[in-house]
């Protein structure tokens, strides 16, 4: 199958290209399209064998559930066996925007959609390319995120393309993502509403429009196999670069000094090693000659930057490659890098990564969820690296 790539305004998306990708969907083909957080892979969500396309071509497990994606508030009702008041709340607060939510589902869905399961997950994205592909489709939209299946969420239609070209009908190529990471999921079946999946939107921020206290799945949290996480897609090895990696954490000076120290070894066992870093720290991984280094620069200038970097001035401590997430103080720039990053270290096609922790103040939980999973919970602490 030849996909087609079709660029569109994110803002002001062009009509008749939007009809000719809804007929797509509504005719059971797959079309990839970007929302506010990632870009997701859209099929009919009522429509069983669509369903199936959409594991297929992400070659993901089927007992892993989709997202339904709507337009309008009212289409929960057709999804939902019934609409709780809190998820009317949540959806005033928060919709079109970077929540899902999970409600009982009615009998319109189709276990193919939902993985078996009973429930279904909702949410309405705000982005305009994603609410007119659903709106010109006549159809609901289930959408997970457009990447094959263990590796990291798309940001940008290049991603996409990268994973899926030949697999899918077509990709509308609205730029780059706003934010960067997934939605936050809120469990709305239990008898505490949980969050399954850390994003943008925290806990606090949930538990102040329901005005009771909403708890995280503990599952997530624990770095073992003793409790599992209840949204089936949270137990995979997910956004694993090829690389081994590993998160060094402690204060700024003894992180710098142990990824050095960590380099300077793995380069001599004749490893190629990247550092993730910081605006702030990036040029202290870098050789001497390259430590007055310029403006700051994410994702993709760092390599062309760096592929200059490992000549004879490059001393035994620098890095091979040197990616910055961002400046600390602008935690949303850091979530908008990371997928992105994660994929450049494996076309950089480095051995070691080494990547400083990224525990920011709000949406600090949602970033180093998934940088934890892409390192498979090896977690080193700076002070015993010597
Ligand atoms: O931001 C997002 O949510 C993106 C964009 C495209 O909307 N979508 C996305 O979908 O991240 P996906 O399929 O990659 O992740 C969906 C997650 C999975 O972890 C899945 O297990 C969980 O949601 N999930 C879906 N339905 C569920 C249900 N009924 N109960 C528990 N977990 C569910
Ligand atoms: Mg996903």
């Amino acid at each position: 199958m030849e996909t087609e790539i079709l660029r569109v305004d994110s803002k002001k998306p062009d009509q008749e290209a939007m009809k000719r990708a809804g007929k797509l969907i509504a005719a059971g083909e797959l079309v990839a399209f970007p929302t506010e957080t990632v870009y997701g892979l859209g099929g009919d969500a009522l429509d069983p064998e669509a369903s199936k396309k959409i594991y297929a071509a992400k070659g993901r497990p089927s007992d892993n559930p989709l997202i339904v994606h709507i337009a309008e508030f009212d289409d929960l009702s057709r999804v939902a066996r019934e609409v709780p008041e809190e998820a009317k709340l949540l959806a005033d607060a928060f919709w079109p925007g970077p929540l899902t939510m999970i409600v009982w589902k009615s009998e319109a869905v189709p276990y193919a959609t939902t993985g078996g399961m009973d429930t279904v997950a909702v949410r309405m994205p705000n982005h305009p390319v994603a609410l007119s592909l659903i709106r010109e489709s006549g159809c609901l939209i289930a959408a997970p995120s457009a990447n094959t299946s263990g590796r990291p969420s798309p940001t940008e239609a290049a991603h996409v393309a990268d994973d899926l070209s030949g697999r899918i009908a077509m990709i509308l190529d609205g730029g780059p993502v706003g934010i960067g990471i997934e939605s936050t999921i809120i469990d709305l079946t239990e008898e505490k509403p949980m969050v399954l999946r850390p994003g943008y939107i925290t806990p606090q921020m949930l538990s102040d429009v329901i005005g009771r206290e909403v708890i995280i799945d503990p599952g997530i949290i624990a770095m073992d196999d003793t409790k599992k996480p209840k949204a089936p897609g949270m137990k995979y090895k997910h956004y694993a670069p090829k690389a081994d990696m590993a998160i060094v954490e402690g204060d700024e000076e003894a992180v710098v000094s142990a990824i050095k120290l960590l380099t300077s070894r793995a380069k001599a066992a004749g490893k190629r090693v990247a550092v993730i870093a910081s605006d702030e720290t990036q040029a202290r991984y870098r050789g001497n000659s390259r430590s007055e280094s310029g403006a700051p620069q994410h994702g993709a200038a760092h390599s062309e930057a760096d592929a200059s970097c490992c000549g004879d001035n490059a001393d035994e401590f620098a890095a091979d490659v040197v990616l910055s997430m961002g400046s600390r103080a602008d935690e949303d720039s850091i979530a908008r890098h990371l997928y992105h990053i994660l994929r450049e270290c494996d076309e950089l096609g480095v051995d070691e990564i080494y990547s400083e922790s990224f525990s920011t103040p709000r949406i600090g939980n949602a970033i180093m969820n998934r940088l934890l999973k892409a390192a498979g919970h090896q977690v080193l602490q700076a002070e015993d690296i010597e």
